[in-house]
């Protein structure tokens, strides 16, 4: 009996933090890399028009959603699977390729999760380090790959590092990887703002798996995402899929958001924001990484910096995320971006915390 449940003891080593219960609604939220603007009255107008009693009191439709997925991004919709969020996407890969002592690649530190996963699946964990410019160590992930390893995850851009790695370097571990017969997941969570994919490169990488999601653009609440891959392996993954993948809110607001195009315009403003932001740490000469996706690392001098940076944003409301994370750099913090007025907001607030001398 024992021995049965030796595995609750492994269980006991994977620390989960509850969700904090703090009330964020009247905050300006840069922490979690959500949206931070409100969705028009006109989109969430037409969300309640299309919320009726069968959107509670019915199981969800989601083959509609398979129809839409499919036919934005040009693809069978048998090559797709839909997810509660990039995160199930995550988690449906470690079921289809990992068991217990496999060997799993990714990047360290890279989205939480994986290394959940990786300790909840019994996996090796094979962790790739990165440089002082936070561009992850390509060479050094080339070398570990060999038959041994079941799956290499690569979150691109990588967070919370926020950098993309070029297509060469991703071509030349999906080439080593295939002669391996090794499966790769490139998570394209932040795709909206790096543009870069490698959805274009399934027909070639049988191993080829691609996971993207619409927290980042808007609907971090309703918790959507998908993996694709080719036809075969995606209808192997699409075993594990729970009977409805996700609610029927969701499949009614994602609809919405595609038919208005939310996602995109919003990616837009978004750009416009970053680009102000950036002007004003070259104007003040504050220290920042660059970034593919919708935040942002600034470099500080100090733990004193970062204490006087948190307590004035919080007098202001201003949500945002102190990185113990970052490989070299002990004094990080990370700001969500967004559209022009929400920067402008942090501006101000940061323009004040500049000007009273005191040093980022
Ligand atoms: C790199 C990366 N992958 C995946 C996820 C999961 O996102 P979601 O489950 O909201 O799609 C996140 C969330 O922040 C992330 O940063």
């Amino acid at each position: 009996m024992r021995k049965k449940f030796d595995f609750f003891k492994n269980l006991k080593k994977i620390k989960r933090k509850k969700n904090n219960l703090i009330n964020r609604d009247l905050s300006l939220r840069l922490d979690k890399n959500e949206m931070t603007s409100s969705l028009t009255n006109f989109f969430l107008s037409k969300i309640k028009k299309k919320i009726d009693t069968h959107t509670l009191t019915t199981y969800p439709e989601v083959n509609k959603i398979y129809k839409l997925i499919a036919k934005k991004n040009g693809v069978d919709e048998k090559s797709i699977v839909v997810t509660a969020g990039s995160d199930i996407a995550i988690k449906n890969c470690f079921e289809l390729f990992v068991e217990k002592n496999s060997q799993v690649i990714s990047a360290q530190p890279t989205y939480g999760m994986v290394n959940v996963y990786s300790k909840l699946f019994q996996a090796k964990q094979v962790k790739i380090s990165f440089d002082k410019n936070l561009e992850l160590k390509t060479d050094n992930l080339i070398k570990k790959i060999s038959e041994k390893i079941s799956l290499i995850i690569i979150a691109n851009p990588n967070s919370p590092t926020g950098k993309i790695i070029r297509k060469d370097q991703i071509m030349k571990i999906l080439n080593i990887a295939k002669k391996n017969n090794v499966y790769v997941l490139i998570d394209e969570c932040y795709f909206d703002y790096s543009g870069e994919t490698c959805l274009n490169l399934i027909k070639k990488y049988k191993n080829l798996i691609v996971s993207r999601s619409f927290s980042k653009s808007g609907l971090a609440g309703c918790r959507i995402g998908y993996l694709i891959s080719n036809t075969k392996i995606s209808q192997l993954l699409y075993k594990f899929r729970p009977l409805y993948e996700i609610s029927n809110f969701s499949v009614k607001a994602l609809e919405l958001f595609l038919k208005y195009k939310i996602g995109e315009n919003y990616s837009k403003e978004l750009k416009k924001g970053k680009n102000l932001l950036i002007k004003f740490f070259k104007k003040k000469n504050i220290n920042f990484f660059q970034s593919n996706t919708n935040f942002i690392l600034i470099k500080l001098k100090s733990r004193k910096s970062i204490e006087i940076i948190s307590k004035n944003l919080k007098k202001s409301n201003i949500l945002f995320t102190v990185e113990k994370n970052i490989p070299h750099y002990k004094y990080i913090i990370r700001f969500t971006l967004g559209p022009i007025k929400e920067m402008k907001f942090l501006i101000n607030r940061l323009s004040y915390i500049h000007d009273k001398k005191i040093k980022f």
